[in-house]
C-alpha cells in the first residue's frame, strides 16, 4: 500500500493536535480519498462533533469495530472509540478492515494522542510523517521529550518525525533555540495562535513539507518497540 499517512499526536493535552489534523486533511494534496481518523481513546468524540457525524457513526457501529462515515465537509471520518471502554478493546484487525477499501492514493490523517496503542500500529508503522505537537512551556517540552524518546525506542527514524510548536494560548514561554536544544530536534513549524495573521502561511509551510515527505515503506518501522522482544503468542 502506498497511501500517504500522517499521524498527529499532541505531546500534551490541549495543544491543538485535533485542530491541526482537521486542517491537514483538507489541505495536504491527494489524488485519492481523504480519511481523518479519530484515534483519541478518551471518548470525547471531537471529530464526530466537529463533522456533525455522531448519529451516522452510531448507526453503523458494531462492538469492537472502527466506524466510518462520510462527512458533508468532504473527508471520510473514522472513529476508533465512542467511549473510553471502546478504546481499550479496539483491535488492529478492526482498523485494517476499516481502511481496506481505500485506494493506494488515499490520504489518511490520524489524530492519535496515544500513538503507541496496539490498534494504531497499522498507521504508525506506515506513517510518512508523525507530527508531534508541543506547546512551548516547560511541561509541554518535558512531555514532548518523553514522546520522542518513546518513538526512538519504537525504532521510528527521526526523519519521519516533525515537531511542531503551537501557541494556543497566544504566548510562548521558551524560544525556538531553547526548545530545539531541549528536544535535540529542529522544529518543523512554529504555528502562532490561529487568530494570528501569520498562522495561514506557517501552516502552508507544514502542508508543503508533508506533501513532499516520502511514502513510508512499512518494513522500516518495527511493529513492536525495539526493547520488546517477546513473541505475540
Ligand atoms: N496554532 C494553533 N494550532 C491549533 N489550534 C490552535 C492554534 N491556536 C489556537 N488554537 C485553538 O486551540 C484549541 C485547540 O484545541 P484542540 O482540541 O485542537 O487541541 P488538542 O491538542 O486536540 O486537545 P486534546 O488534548 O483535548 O485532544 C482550538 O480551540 C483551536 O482553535
Ligand atoms: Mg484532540
Amino acid at each position: 500500500m502506498s497511501q500517504r499517512i500522517v499521524i498527529v499526536t499532541g505531546a500534551k493535552g490541549g495543544v491543538g493536535a485535533t485542530t491541526i489534523a482537521t486542517k491537514l486533511i483538507q489541505r495536504v494534496p491527494s489524488a485519492g480519498e481523504r480519511m481523518i481518523v479519530d484515534a483519541d481513546f478518551s471518548g470525547k468524540r471531537s471529530l464526530a462533533v466537529w463533522y456533525d457525524l455522531s448519529d451516522d457513526l452510531d448507526l453503523s457501529r458494531a462492538i469492537g469495530t472502527a466506524t466510518v462515515a462520510q462527512s458533508k465537509a468532504g473527508p471520510l471520518v473514522m472513529e476508533l472509540a465512542r467511549t473510553y471502554e471502546d478504546g481499550l478493546t479496539q483491535t488492529k484487525a478492526g482498523v485494517l478492515r476499516a481502511v481496506a477499501g481505500l485506494s493506494d492514493q488515499a490520504l489518511i490523517v490520524v489524530d492519535a494522542p496515544q500513538p503507541f496503542a496496539a490498534s494504531i500500529r497499522p498507521f504508525i508503522s506506515r506513517a510518512a510523517k508523525i507530527v508531534v505537537v508541543t506547546e512551548s512551556s516547560l511541561l509541554g517540552i518535558g512531555v514532548a521529550h518523553a514522546v520522542l524518546a518513546a518513538m526512538e525506542r519504537f525504532g521510528i527514524p527521526s526523519s519521519r518525525i516533525a515537531v511542531v510548536q503551537t501557541e494556543v494560548r497566544g504566548k510562548s514561554d521558551l524560544s525556538r533555540a531553547e526548545i530545539e536544544a531541549a528536544l535535540k530536534m529542529p522544529l518543523s513549524a512554529e504555528l502562532p495562535n490561529e487568530r494570528d495573521r501569520r498562522f495561514e502561511s506557517r501552516l502552508d509551510g507544514l502542508v508543503s513539507m508533508l506533501a513532499a515527505a516520502p511514502i513510508a515503506d512499512s518494513a522500516m518501522i518495527a511493529e513492536k518497540p525495539m526493547f520488546d522482544l517477546r513473541s505475540e503468542a
